[in-house]
């Protein structure tokens, strides 16, 4: 029988939760498997070993988590960088690329991730694909009044845009921001840096869910035979 996603992202959580030290600024991502690296993280904090961690949250999310398992919380304007950003990815590509946002928290994701000296990136095996759009799309973070233009340039870029529409809520999702998300279905994405910096210059957007260059290491669950393994990619 095969080991179920949520222990792979367990796994995964754990072992990068394992690589915070003592007086680090942590960078605190979204998502399910994330969610698996705070708790370890508080469990070591409460454990005694380790002590002096700070968490820089990128979600509302990932705050309430944080303040659940007990690590204390600071914005960017109380720290002068970020040590370690753990955070999931919704896809990753054969360089480290990713896709992220499914959880519309990529524009804050953003910010952390990139700030940190190291940027760890958890993830079950998935996730792990040979080209960024194959199995999903392009999350965009748009201000409100910009959406209708926007989806348009989309289009025109070849893309096919869809108003990313809430769950047990009518009408759009609302990031954290206040904005809505449209994502976005390209069939090839030949150039993910290229369509990243092209996305962002479209007036009205906020910020999209590619992250090119910006993983320094991944962690994948994988099931081995049965048993739940923790693959390095650097
Ligand atoms: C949040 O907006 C995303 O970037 C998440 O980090 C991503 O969707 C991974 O989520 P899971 O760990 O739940 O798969």
């Amino acid at each position: 029988m095969s080991l179920s996603a949520t222990v792979l992202k367990q796994k995964v959580g754990i072992a990068a939760a394992q690589r915070v030290q003592s007086g680090m600024v942590v960078g605190l991502g979204t998502g399910s498997t994330t969610a698996f690296a705070i708790e370890e993280i508080g469990r070591r904090l409460k454990a005694g070993e380790i002590k002096d961690i700070v968490g820089v949250p990128t979600s509302f999310q990932a705050s309430v988590l944080a303040k659940q398992y007990g690590i204390p919380l600071v914005t960017l304007d109380d720290v002068s960088g970020v040590d370690l950003a753990i955070d999931g990815a919704d896809e990753v590509d054969p360089h480290k690329n990713l896709i992220k946002g499914g959880g519309a928290a990529h524009t804050r994701e953003k910010v952390v991730d990139y700030l940190a000296k190291q940027f760890i990136v958890v993830v079950d095996q998935s996730k792990l694909v040979d080209r960024l759009g194959s199995t999903y799309p392009v999350p965009i973070e748009v201000i409100p009044m910009a959406t209708a233009p926007v989806m348009r340039t989309i289009t025109a870029l070849g893309g096919k845009p869809e108003l990313r529409l809430g769950v047990k809520k009518d009408g759009p999702i609302i990031t954290d921001q206040g904005n809505f998300v449209i994502d976005a279905t390209f069939a090839e994405i030949a150039n993910p840096g290229e369509l990243e910096k092209t996305l962002n210059n479209i007036p009205g957007v906020v910020e999209n869910g590619l992250f090119v260059g910006a993983a320094d290491i991944i962690l994948v669950g994988e099931d081995q035979n049965g048993t739940a393994v923790v693959r390095e990619i650097v």
